[in-house]
């Protein structure tokens, strides 16, 4: 049984300041530290949380005794590992390894005066892991080996209001997506939810194909794109070549008020991707009722998106790290909306593009 996300490790240059941007533009607070003051020699990493959030960024102390240091020098920062709550350990890895998981690390436990943990791993995309998490034996801050944080950190910032978890999307080569979705359908039980395929997301240049995995009661979902051929470089290409490799493109985190999230966001300093004004004369020609003012989705550049009788509010931020690699989208669904903003995607490629161009990836 699979409860949903439970926490997300990055492996980056350098946590504190990592750790530091995460408390200063998002909201998260520094809630735990692992280091050579509390036995880890290797390696730091803080853990953050915001409200059902939970992040580890980790970086290396050493050259060559890590898999923290390899990794950083070939895909820049990046997602390294996410893991899902579980009930038991051993059942969902023994399951996935039954039905042709690649295997990390079998089940094993951690203990301290709090109780113990249980994890496993096994291998998602090119370097990127996919966990099993069971705190059920656990009383304490987030696993064995993680203490209080060594430094009061004391940060003022806007309140985000960011929530948890929506959905964790993985960029692959040509070719590649439907063996991943067989792969995570098969492992995990999932199934696959929504397909897009050629000409569903393109815009006169660039085109990508995408699928959409989901755990069956939808607490888990895991889109997966692949480009496709168009006149220029597509936008999962250009992952791929800076990434040096297939691995996770973005993470969509809810909120149960977009207007206030991006807002704070913006005043943190968080740099989103600018829409063209155009978009919004096309949302009011619709006529469709939103709760929200256009004119402050205008002034905020938040997409909406109209599915039925529900709507998405979507934006995504430029990538947040050196490389134009992983990003973030912030994310609020209204009225039983359960789409990936369809309606957006060219509006978006299109402001992605115009990005690329000023990187000379085109
Ligand atoms: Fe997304």
């Amino acid at each position: 049984m699979i409860y949903g996300f439970d926490h997300v490790e990055f492996y980056v240059g350098s946590a504190k300041m990592v750790a530091y941007w995460y408390a200063k533009a998002m909201g998260f607070s520094i809630a735990g530290y692992r280091g050579p003051e509390t036995g880890r020699k290797d390696r730091i990493s803080y853990y953050l949380t915001k409200n059902k959030i939970k992040w580890v960024i980790t970086s290396a102390l050493k050259p060559n005794t890590s898999d923290v240091a390899s990794f950083v020098t070939l895909h820049g920062d990046g997602v390294k590992r996410f893991s899902v709550l579980v009930d038991d350990v051993e059942k969902s890895f023994s399951r996935a390894v039954q039905h042709g998981a690649l295997t990390v690390q079998k089940p094993y436990r951690t203990e301290d005066s709090h109780g113990y943990i249980e994890e496993a791993f096994i291998r998602i995309y090119d370097d990127t892991e996919l966990g099993f998490f069971n705190t059920a034996h656990y009383k304490g801050l987030f696993k064995p080996g993680f203490d209080k944080p060594i430094q009061d950190f004391v940060i003022q910032c806007e309140e985000t209001g960011l929530e948890a978890i929506d959905h964790i999307v993985g960029n692959v080569r040509e070719k590649e997506m439907d063996r991943w979705a067989d792969y995570f359908n098969k492992t995990l039980d999932f199934e696959t939810f929504i397909e897009f395929g050629p000409g569903d997301i393109s815009t006169k240049y660039s085109a990508l194909l995408s699928k959409v995995v989901r755990a069956k009661d939808n607490v888990i979902k895991l889109p997966i794109n692949e480009p496709y051929k168009g006149l220029k470089k597509s936008q999962i290409e250009e992952y791929i070549e800076e990434y040096h490799g297939t691995g996770i493109q973005h993470i969509a985190i809810s909120t149960p008020n977009i207007i206030a999230s991006i807002r704070a966001l913006r005043k943190n300093g968080v740099e989103f991707l600018e829409v063209p004004a155009t978009y919004y004369d096309e949302l009011r020609k619709k006529k469709f009722k939103v709760t929200e003012n256009i004119d402050e989705l205008q002034e905020l550049g938040i997409l909406c998106d109209i599915e039925g009788q529900g709507y998405l509010l979507q934006l995504f931020t430029k990538p947040i790290g050196d490389r134009p690699t992983f990003f973030f989208e912030i994310i609020q669904r209204r009225n039983g909306a359960q789409g990936f903003g369809q309606g957006n995607f060219q509006a978006l490629f299109e402001a992605i593009e115009n990005d690329q161009k000023k990187r000379g990836n085109w």
